[in-house]
Protein backbone atom coordinates (compact mmCIF):
# COMPACT_ATOMS: atom_id res chain seq x y z
CA UNK A 1 0.00 0.00 0.00
CA UNK A 2 1.21 3.26 -0.73
CA UNK A 3 1.20 4.77 2.69
CA UNK A 4 4.44 4.67 4.50
CA UNK A 5 3.40 7.01 7.04
CA UNK A 6 3.11 5.22 11.14
CA UNK A 7 -0.33 5.62 12.23
CA UNK A 8 0.24 5.76 16.11
CA UNK A 9 -0.69 1.81 17.47
CA UNK A 10 -4.27 2.11 19.00
CA UNK A 11 -4.78 5.98 17.45
CA UNK A 12 -7.71 4.48 15.56
CA UNK A 13 -9.28 2.83 18.55
CA UNK A 14 -9.39 5.58 20.91
CA UNK A 15 -12.65 6.26 22.15
CA UNK A 16 -14.81 9.52 21.72
CA UNK A 17 -15.84 11.01 24.87
CA UNK A 18 -19.72 9.70 25.05
CA UNK A 19 -23.03 11.50 24.63
CA UNK A 20 -20.58 14.68 22.69
CA UNK A 21 -22.02 16.20 19.70
CA UNK A 22 -19.51 15.58 17.11
CA UNK A 23 -20.66 18.27 14.70
CA UNK A 24 -20.35 20.93 17.36
CA UNK A 25 -16.81 19.08 18.73
CA UNK A 26 -15.12 19.43 15.40
CA UNK A 27 -16.30 23.04 14.73
CA UNK A 28 -14.82 24.49 18.07
CA UNK A 29 -11.75 22.09 18.00
CA UNK A 30 -11.27 23.64 14.09
CA UNK A 31 -11.71 27.11 15.58
CA UNK A 32 -9.59 26.71 18.54
CA UNK A 33 -7.14 25.26 16.21
CA UNK A 34 -7.11 27.46 13.24
CA UNK A 35 -7.62 23.88 10.97
CA UNK A 36 -9.03 23.56 7.88
CA UNK A 37 -11.12 20.61 6.54
CA UNK A 38 -10.85 19.68 2.82
CA UNK A 39 -13.17 16.53 1.92
CA UNK A 40 -13.47 14.80 -1.44
CA UNK A 41 -16.51 14.36 -2.76
CA UNK A 42 -16.27 10.28 -2.03
CA UNK A 43 -16.41 11.23 1.50
CA UNK A 44 -19.38 10.46 3.58
CA UNK A 45 -22.20 13.01 3.66
CA UNK A 46 -21.73 13.96 7.30
CA UNK A 47 -18.10 14.66 6.54
CA UNK A 48 -18.79 16.87 3.14
CA UNK A 49 -21.17 18.67 5.54
CA UNK A 50 -18.69 19.81 7.98
CA UNK A 51 -15.97 20.43 5.61
CA UNK A 52 -15.10 24.25 4.77
CA UNK A 53 -14.36 22.85 1.13
CA UNK A 54 -15.54 19.94 -0.71
CA UNK A 55 -14.20 19.29 -4.14
CA UNK A 56 -12.34 17.05 -6.91
CA UNK A 57 -8.95 16.55 -6.53
CA UNK A 58 -7.77 19.27 -8.63
CA UNK A 59 -9.81 21.60 -6.25
CA UNK A 60 -8.48 19.81 -3.19
CA UNK A 61 -4.73 20.31 -4.33
CA UNK A 62 -5.69 24.15 -5.00
CA UNK A 63 -7.52 25.24 -1.91
CA UNK A 64 -4.27 23.30 -0.01
CA UNK A 65 -1.97 25.40 -1.83
CA UNK A 66 -3.99 28.57 -0.82
CA UNK A 67 -5.12 27.83 2.54
CA UNK A 68 -4.12 30.27 5.46
CA UNK A 69 -4.84 27.87 8.31
CA UNK A 70 -2.12 26.67 10.63
CA UNK A 71 -3.55 23.12 10.29
CA UNK A 72 -5.12 21.25 7.25
CA UNK A 73 -7.12 18.18 7.80
CA UNK A 74 -7.79 15.90 4.32
CA UNK A 75 -10.77 13.96 3.89
CA UNK A 76 -9.63 11.64 1.29
CA UNK A 77 -7.06 9.38 0.72
CA UNK A 78 -3.40 9.40 1.40
CA UNK A 79 -1.99 10.76 -2.05
CA UNK A 80 -4.49 13.77 -1.07
CA UNK A 81 -2.71 14.01 2.49
CA UNK A 82 0.99 14.31 0.55
CA UNK A 83 0.12 16.36 -2.09
CA UNK A 84 -1.79 18.73 0.11
CA UNK A 85 1.52 18.53 2.67
CA UNK A 86 4.10 19.04 -0.74
CA UNK A 87 1.95 22.36 -1.78
CA UNK A 88 1.74 23.55 1.91
CA UNK A 89 5.14 22.60 3.25
CA UNK A 90 5.04 24.86 6.05
CA UNK A 91 1.45 23.57 7.54
CA UNK A 92 1.08 20.48 9.38
CA UNK A 93 -1.64 17.95 6.94
CA UNK A 94 -3.55 15.02 8.50
CA UNK A 95 -6.08 12.16 7.24
CA UNK A 96 -8.26 10.85 10.22
CA UNK A 97 -7.20 7.36 8.72
CA UNK A 98 -4.04 6.67 7.32
CA UNK A 99 -5.17 3.53 6.16
CA UNK A 100 -7.11 5.45 3.55
CA UNK A 101 -4.68 4.07 0.57
CA UNK A 102 -5.77 3.72 -3.47
CA UNK A 103 -6.05 0.96 -4.98
CA UNK A 104 -4.81 3.04 -8.03
CA UNK A 105 -1.93 4.50 -6.58
CA UNK A 106 -0.82 1.19 -5.25
CA UNK A 107 -1.06 -0.21 -8.89
CA UNK A 108 2.14 1.86 -9.54
CA UNK A 109 4.91 1.25 -7.23
CA UNK A 110 7.67 3.57 -8.03
CA UNK A 111 10.46 1.43 -8.76
CA UNK A 112 8.52 -0.55 -11.61
CA UNK A 113 7.24 2.73 -12.78
CA UNK A 114 10.80 3.98 -13.01
CA UNK A 115 11.72 0.91 -15.09
CA UNK A 116 9.21 1.78 -17.51
CA UNK A 117 10.25 5.17 -17.69
CA UNK A 118 13.70 3.52 -18.99
CA UNK A 119 12.39 1.52 -21.38
CA UNK A 120 10.90 4.55 -22.77
CA UNK A 121 13.54 7.17 -22.79
CA UNK A 122 12.75 10.34 -25.14
CA UNK A 123 9.15 10.44 -23.22
CA UNK A 124 7.96 13.03 -21.49
CA UNK A 125 6.27 11.29 -18.51
CA UNK A 126 2.08 12.87 -17.02
CA UNK A 127 0.96 11.06 -13.91
CA UNK A 128 -2.33 11.33 -12.89
CA UNK A 129 -2.55 13.21 -9.03
CA UNK A 130 -3.63 9.40 -7.64
CA UNK A 131 0.22 8.43 -6.95
CA UNK A 132 2.77 8.68 -4.38
CA UNK A 133 4.63 11.30 -4.38
CA UNK A 134 7.65 8.87 -4.86
CA UNK A 135 6.02 8.37 -8.71
CA UNK A 136 5.14 11.79 -8.76
CA UNK A 137 9.31 12.41 -8.61
CA UNK A 138 9.69 10.83 -11.56
CA UNK A 139 7.23 12.62 -13.44
CA UNK A 140 7.21 15.81 -15.62
CA UNK A 141 3.75 16.77 -15.06
CA UNK A 142 0.87 16.18 -13.25
CA UNK A 143 -2.66 15.61 -14.05
CA UNK A 144 -6.45 15.47 -12.22
CA UNK A 145 -9.56 14.18 -14.07
CA UNK A 146 -10.39 17.70 -14.24
CA UNK A 147 -7.38 18.80 -16.11
CA UNK A 148 -5.76 16.11 -18.10
CA UNK A 149 -7.37 16.16 -21.47
CA UNK A 150 -5.95 20.24 -21.84
CA UNK A 151 -2.71 19.32 -20.03
CA UNK A 152 -1.94 16.40 -22.86
CA UNK A 153 -3.14 18.87 -25.33
CA UNK A 154 -0.51 21.53 -24.23
CA UNK A 155 1.82 19.66 -25.72
CA UNK A 156 2.83 19.02 -29.54
CA UNK A 157 0.97 16.62 -31.37
CA UNK A 158 4.58 15.24 -31.86
CA UNK A 159 5.66 15.12 -28.14
CA UNK A 160 5.63 11.41 -27.29
CA UNK A 161 4.33 10.47 -23.56
CA UNK A 162 3.63 7.94 -21.25
CA UNK A 163 0.56 8.44 -19.46
CA UNK A 164 0.65 6.71 -15.91
CA UNK A 165 -1.05 5.04 -13.67
CA UNK A 166 -4.84 5.17 -15.02
CA UNK A 167 -5.31 2.74 -18.23
CA UNK A 168 -8.33 4.23 -18.61
CA UNK A 169 -7.99 7.55 -18.07
CA UNK A 170 -4.85 7.12 -20.36
CA UNK A 171 -7.21 5.54 -23.28
CA UNK A 172 -10.07 7.67 -22.87
CA UNK A 173 -7.17 10.84 -23.34
CA UNK A 174 -5.82 9.07 -26.62
CA UNK A 175 -9.78 8.71 -28.09
CA UNK A 176 -10.47 11.98 -27.44
CA UNK A 177 -7.32 13.83 -28.46
CA UNK A 178 -5.78 10.70 -31.03
CA UNK A 179 -2.64 10.77 -29.70
CA UNK A 180 -0.91 7.51 -28.82
CA UNK A 181 0.31 7.88 -25.13
CA UNK A 182 1.64 4.66 -23.43
CA UNK A 183 -0.39 3.75 -20.99
CA UNK A 184 1.22 2.21 -17.74
CA UNK A 185 -1.24 -0.71 -16.80
CA UNK A 186 -2.73 0.45 -13.60
CA UNK A 187 -7.19 0.94 -12.34
CA UNK A 188 -9.16 1.70 -9.55
CA UNK A 189 -10.69 -0.86 -8.20
CA UNK A 190 -13.84 1.40 -7.77
CA UNK A 191 -14.53 2.59 -11.39
CA UNK A 192 -13.42 -0.92 -12.93
CA UNK A 193 -16.41 -2.95 -11.33
CA UNK A 194 -19.05 -1.44 -12.93
CA UNK A 195 -21.68 -3.21 -14.56
CA UNK A 196 -22.79 -2.61 -18.05
CA UNK A 197 -25.52 -4.73 -18.46
CA UNK A 198 -26.73 -3.54 -14.96
CA UNK A 199 -26.70 0.17 -16.22
CA UNK A 200 -28.15 -0.89 -19.72
CA UNK A 201 -30.65 -1.88 -17.47
CA UNK A 202 -31.21 0.82 -15.47
CA UNK A 203 -31.16 2.48 -18.72
CA UNK A 204 -34.56 0.70 -20.08
CA UNK A 205 -36.20 1.24 -16.58
CA UNK A 206 -35.30 4.85 -17.10
CA UNK A 207 -34.83 5.61 -20.60
CA UNK A 208 -34.52 9.81 -20.27
CA UNK A 209 -31.88 9.14 -18.19
CA UNK A 210 -28.27 10.30 -19.00
CA UNK A 211 -25.48 8.05 -18.19
CA UNK A 212 -22.70 10.11 -16.47
CA UNK A 213 -19.33 8.34 -16.06
CA UNK A 214 -16.15 9.04 -14.71
CA UNK A 215 -13.09 8.76 -17.47
CA UNK A 216 -11.54 6.12 -14.40
CA UNK A 217 -14.34 3.34 -15.90
CA UNK A 218 -13.64 0.92 -18.55
CA UNK A 219 -14.47 2.14 -22.39
CA UNK A 220 -17.35 -0.29 -22.45
CA UNK A 221 -19.13 2.02 -19.64
CA UNK A 222 -17.58 5.54 -21.34
CA UNK A 223 -18.87 4.71 -24.81
CA UNK A 224 -22.30 4.07 -23.55
CA UNK A 225 -21.85 7.25 -21.37
CA UNK A 226 -23.91 10.60 -22.51
CA UNK A 227 -20.91 12.59 -20.59
CA UNK A 228 -17.78 11.89 -19.61
CA UNK A 229 -15.74 13.80 -16.79
CA UNK A 230 -14.43 14.30 -13.00
CA UNK A 231 -16.52 14.40 -10.13
CA UNK A 232 -16.81 18.32 -10.36
CA UNK A 233 -17.17 18.02 -14.21
CA UNK A 234 -20.09 15.46 -13.38
CA UNK A 235 -22.11 17.51 -11.02
CA UNK A 236 -21.35 20.52 -13.03
CA UNK A 237 -23.42 19.08 -16.08
CA UNK A 238 -26.30 17.17 -13.67
CA UNK A 239 -26.75 20.42 -11.92
CA UNK A 240 -26.70 22.72 -15.71
CA UNK A 241 -28.73 19.99 -17.48
CA UNK A 242 -32.39 20.33 -17.95
CA UNK A 243 -32.74 16.61 -17.67
CA UNK A 244 -34.53 15.23 -14.37
CA UNK A 245 -32.97 11.83 -14.35
CA UNK A 246 -29.34 10.83 -13.74
CA UNK A 247 -27.14 7.11 -13.82
CA UNK A 248 -24.08 8.28 -12.36
CA UNK A 249 -20.86 5.67 -13.06
CA UNK A 250 -18.35 6.82 -10.23
CA UNK A 251 -18.26 6.51 -6.10
CA UNK A 252 -21.69 7.39 -4.51
CA UNK A 253 -20.08 9.66 -2.23
CA UNK A 254 -20.83 12.21 -5.34
CA UNK A 255 -24.72 11.68 -4.88
CA UNK A 256 -24.65 13.63 -1.57
CA UNK A 257 -23.76 17.15 -3.48
CA UNK A 258 -25.48 16.42 -6.60
CA UNK A 259 -28.96 15.65 -4.66
CA UNK A 260 -28.18 18.51 -2.25
CA UNK A 261 -27.80 21.26 -5.49
CA UNK A 262 -30.64 19.62 -7.52
CA UNK A 263 -33.07 18.20 -4.70
CA UNK A 264 -35.81 18.15 -7.47
CA UNK A 265 -33.69 15.65 -9.41
CA UNK A 266 -33.08 11.92 -9.46
CA UNK A 267 -29.94 10.63 -9.52
CA UNK A 268 -29.58 6.59 -9.27
CA UNK A 269 -26.13 5.09 -8.96
CA UNK A 270 -24.34 2.51 -11.27
CA UNK A 271 -24.18 -0.86 -9.37
CA UNK A 272 -21.08 -2.77 -9.23
CA UNK A 273 -21.02 -5.91 -11.11
CA UNK A 274 -19.87 -8.17 -7.91
CA UNK A 275 -22.19 -6.98 -5.78
CA UNK A 276 -26.05 -7.25 -5.19
CA UNK A 277 -25.42 -3.55 -3.70
CA UNK A 278 -26.90 -1.00 -5.60
CA UNK A 279 -23.68 1.78 -5.16
CA UNK A 280 -20.28 1.21 -5.68
CA UNK A 281 -18.17 2.83 -2.46
CA UNK A 282 -14.19 2.98 -2.32
CA UNK A 283 -13.71 1.37 1.17
CA UNK A 284 -10.38 3.66 1.32
CA UNK A 285 -12.38 6.73 1.08
CA UNK A 286 -15.09 5.59 3.88
CA UNK A 287 -12.56 4.68 6.44
CA UNK A 288 -12.32 7.78 6.97
CA UNK A 289 -15.14 8.40 9.66
CA UNK A 290 -16.95 11.66 11.90
CA UNK A 291 -15.38 10.38 15.25
CA UNK A 292 -12.03 9.85 13.18
CA UNK A 293 -12.04 13.46 12.43
CA UNK A 294 -12.60 14.57 15.92
CA UNK A 295 -10.00 12.48 17.11
CA UNK A 296 -7.63 13.71 14.45
CA UNK A 297 -7.99 17.27 15.37
CA UNK A 298 -8.02 16.77 19.45
CA UNK A 299 -5.00 14.49 19.02
CA UNK A 300 -3.22 16.04 16.36
CA UNK A 301 -2.74 12.98 14.18
CA UNK A 302 -2.18 11.39 12.55
CA UNK A 303 -0.06 13.39 10.20
CA UNK A 304 1.47 13.03 7.32
CA UNK A 305 5.42 13.68 6.94
CA UNK A 306 7.24 13.20 4.07
CA UNK A 307 10.98 12.99 2.91
CA UNK A 308 12.38 16.81 2.26
CA UNK A 309 14.38 15.11 -0.71
CA UNK A 310 11.21 14.03 -2.00
CA UNK A 311 8.94 16.53 -1.29
CA UNK A 312 11.62 18.95 -3.46
CA UNK A 313 11.12 17.02 -6.26
CA UNK A 314 7.18 15.76 -6.60
CA UNK A 315 6.58 19.74 -6.04
CA UNK A 316 7.69 20.85 -9.54
CA UNK A 317 5.05 18.41 -11.20
CA UNK A 318 2.49 19.36 -8.75
CA UNK A 319 3.28 23.13 -9.48
CA UNK A 320 3.20 23.10 -13.07
CA UNK A 321 -0.05 21.04 -13.26
CA UNK A 322 -1.24 24.11 -11.15
CA UNK A 323 0.21 26.84 -13.30
CA UNK A 324 -1.25 24.88 -16.35
CA UNK A 325 -4.18 24.92 -15.23
CA UNK A 326 -4.15 28.71 -14.09
CA UNK A 327 -3.64 29.12 -17.68
CA UNK A 328 -6.02 27.17 -18.87
CA UNK A 329 -8.40 28.64 -16.53
CA UNK A 330 -9.83 24.87 -14.66
P1 LIG B 1 -11.48 13.41 -9.31
O1 LIG B 1 -11.66 13.93 -7.95
O2 LIG B 1 -10.37 14.10 -10.02
O3 LIG B 1 -12.72 13.37 -10.11
O4 LIG B 1 -10.96 11.89 -9.15
C1 LIG B 1 -11.73 10.89 -8.67
C2 LIG B 1 -11.00 9.92 -7.84
O5 LIG B 1 -11.05 8.74 -8.06
C3 LIG B 1 -10.27 10.40 -6.71
O6 LIG B 1 -9.71 9.35 -6.07
FE1 LIG C 1 -8.35 5.44 -5.45
FE2 LIG C 1 -10.42 4.59 -6.83
FE3 LIG C 1 -10.71 5.10 -4.24
FE4 LIG C 1 -10.35 7.12 -6.00
S1 LIG C 1 -12.08 5.74 -5.90
S2 LIG C 1 -9.33 6.83 -4.03
S3 LIG C 1 -8.99 6.15 -7.49
S4 LIG C 1 -9.38 3.52 -5.13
Amino acid sequence: MSNNNLQPAGFLNIPVPKDIDLVQAIQNLKKEKNAVILAHYYQEGVIQDIADYVGDSLALAQWASKTEADIIVLCGVHFMGETAKILSLEKRVFVPDLNAGCSLADSCPAEEFEKFIQKHPDHTVISYVNTTAAVKTLTDVVVTSTNARQIVESFPPETKIIFGPDKNLGGYINSITGRNMVLWDGACHVHERFSLEKILQLKEEHPDALILAHPECKSVILKIADFVGSTSALLSLATQSDKKEFIVATESGILHEMQEKNPEKVFIPAPPNDSTCACNECVFMKLNTMEKLYNCLQYEMPEIFIDEEIIEKAKKPIQKMLELSEKLKL
